[in-house]
């Protein structure tokens, strides 16, 4: 099929897409240099890409001003002062905070953002943190914090093979909260290994029960709205680089202000007391979000951030929020159809098929004619050859890998006896000689600038792999038919 009758073909199945055209100019105007370069970016996840004119932006914003370091009463300094200021009410209202509802604190990224709320938040014996198994490690990190400080740690499951919240299991979870002490509950909008996107009514259903609770947003809102006029999290981390690319270095806690006061900061730090003595040893901190931004901020980056929004709201987040439920659910139809000479499956697909409440990430492995998997490390060095960029590995969230893989405790527990410095090459060894089971996988994920012709080359790169076994990894058969349906009929 040629590239032009495939088009023709996607827009039939996808109508809505055509509406979503401007984008197409913006990637020759804006982001000219993938196509220049005949890059295929499909890591969006792990990084989205910035636009020149916010480049241009930022260079003449820096190049026409004095700009010094915020806080002091210098015209250099009140003017960066307001520059950041300004931006932060960017931040807010570009998530829809209603005034006086939220703080917004910068962080260097998302993890900045988590980690203030692991070290702040009241975790103490008779209090919980609950988690689920999908969860960034940084995420799962703040488990560290928590079980330090005596609270239980519990981990809600996600069901096998749609890699979704299992609602029961957590309900249950939810129920066992003591009212009277500080629970925690932290789930992504969007998983960063699946696409999954978890339901935000659980934020409500959670604080119904006695829970606070912490949205990491960081793969959700590039691609997603994300309206705290609507739903209520406690705390939201997000990551400014994954959302329009430039600045790298910024992120954002939004704190809901109401449960700002639960948060202790256990130290302090120059920015944020209002006083601090030595001979007297008390410090006072300053109250909101200062009270969080340790040191100097990052201050030259952070009006980029403010450039982003306009970037990003000159497109239009739910342009961009179609174009890519489009052209995800082309590539996860096509991947799934596709089949080596003797009829079997050549890819298995991690997570659910369809785009209904799913993002743009696609994890997948890939399998030769008889069942066995291919080395995802291979599959990205002949990726690579072709100029296509993507991810492999477990994208740092070893709780929805391991349900993806059939992971066991067991499978865990013996890794680590084997070698107590396991990583993940060294895991995958180990993993696939005890009973054919892998560990990883290749990830694509789309984003802003992405476009048919991207989807279509990974498609025809996937092709490629039919009848291909000099890839394998010798010891894992996996019966790619048993483990699941693919399609009715299959
Ligand atoms: C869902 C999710 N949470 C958190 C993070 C951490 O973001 P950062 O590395 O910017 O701190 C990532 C990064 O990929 C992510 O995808």
């Amino acid at each position: 099929m040629s590239d032009s009758s495939a088009y023709a073909e996607f827009l039939k199945a996808s109508p809505e897409f055509e509406a979503t055209a401007r984008v197409d100019a913006l990637r020759a105007t804006e982001y000219g240099r993938l196509d220049a370069q005949r890059h295929v970016y499909l890591d969006y996840t792990g990084g989205s890409l910035h636009a020149d004119s916010q480049v241009r932006a930022h260079a003449e914003l820096l190049t026409q001003h004095v700009f010094g370091n915020p806080h002091s009463a210098s015209l250099t300094s009140s003017e960066m002062t307001e520059l950041v200021e300004q931006t932060r009410r960017a931040v807010l209202d570009w998530f829809g905070a209603r005034p006086g509802e939220y703080t917004a604190v910068f962080t260097a990224n998302a993890t900045g953002a988590l980690k203030h709320v692991g070290e702040s938040y009241p975790f103490a014996p008779g209090g919980r943190y609950l988690l689920t198994f999908d969860n960034h490690n940084s995420v799962n990190g703040i488990r560290e914090f928590a079980g330090a400080a005596g609270a239980s740690v519990e981990y809600a499951p996600i069901t096998f093979p749609e890699l979704r919240i299992d609602r029961e299991r957590l309900e249950a979870l939810l129920g066992r909260a003591d009212r009277a002490a500080n629970n925690l509950f932290a789930f992504p909008a969007q998983s960063n290994f699946s696409g999954v996107q978890h339901p935000l009514a659980l934020i409500e259903q959670a604080r119904e029960r006695g829970w606070d609770v912490l949205l990491d947003a960081a793969a959700y809102v590039p691609t997603n709205r994300l309206d705290l006029s609507e739903v209520q999290p406690d705390f939201v981390a997000v990551s400014f680089y994954k959302m329009f690319g430039y600045p790298t270095g910024v992120g954002c806690l939004l704190i809901r202000n109401a449960a700002l006061p639960k948060l202790h900061r256990p130290w302090f730090a120059g920015g944020t007391v209002n006083f601090a003595t030595v001979q007297g040893r008390r410090h006072i901190l300053t109250p909101g979000e200062a009270g969080f931004e340790d040191g100097t901020l990052n201050y030259l980056a952070i009006p980029a951030v403010g450039i982003g929004l306009r970037h990003l709201s000159s497109i239009g987040i739910d342009v961009i929020h179609t174009r890519v439920r489009c052209l995800t659910g082309w590539l996860l139809q096509r991947l799934a159809d596709l089949r080596h000479a003797n009829g079997r499956h050549m890819v298995r697909i991690y997570g659910p098929l369809t785009s209904d409440a799913r993002g743009g990430v696609i994890t997948m492995n890939f399998y030769d004619p008889d069942g066995h998997l291919l080395d995802y490390r291979r599959v990205e060095e002949l990726a690579t050859r072709q100029r296509i960029s993507l991810r492999t590995g477990c994208f740092c969230n070893p709780g929805a890998g391991e349900t993806a893989e059939g992971l066991t405790e067991a499978d865990i527990a013996a890794a680590v006896a084997e070698d107590a410095n396991m990583t993940l090459p060294r895991f995958l060894k180990f993993i696939t000689h005890r009973g054919g089971k892998s560990a990883g996988a290749v990830r694509v994920s789309l984003g802003i600038a992405s476009n048919f012709a991207d989807v279509l080359t990974f498609y025809e790169f996937a092709q490629s792999l039919r009848d291909q076994t000099r890839l394998t990894m010798g010891e894992v058969t996996f019966d790619i038919e048993s483990c699941r349906v693919i399609r009715d009929g299959s």
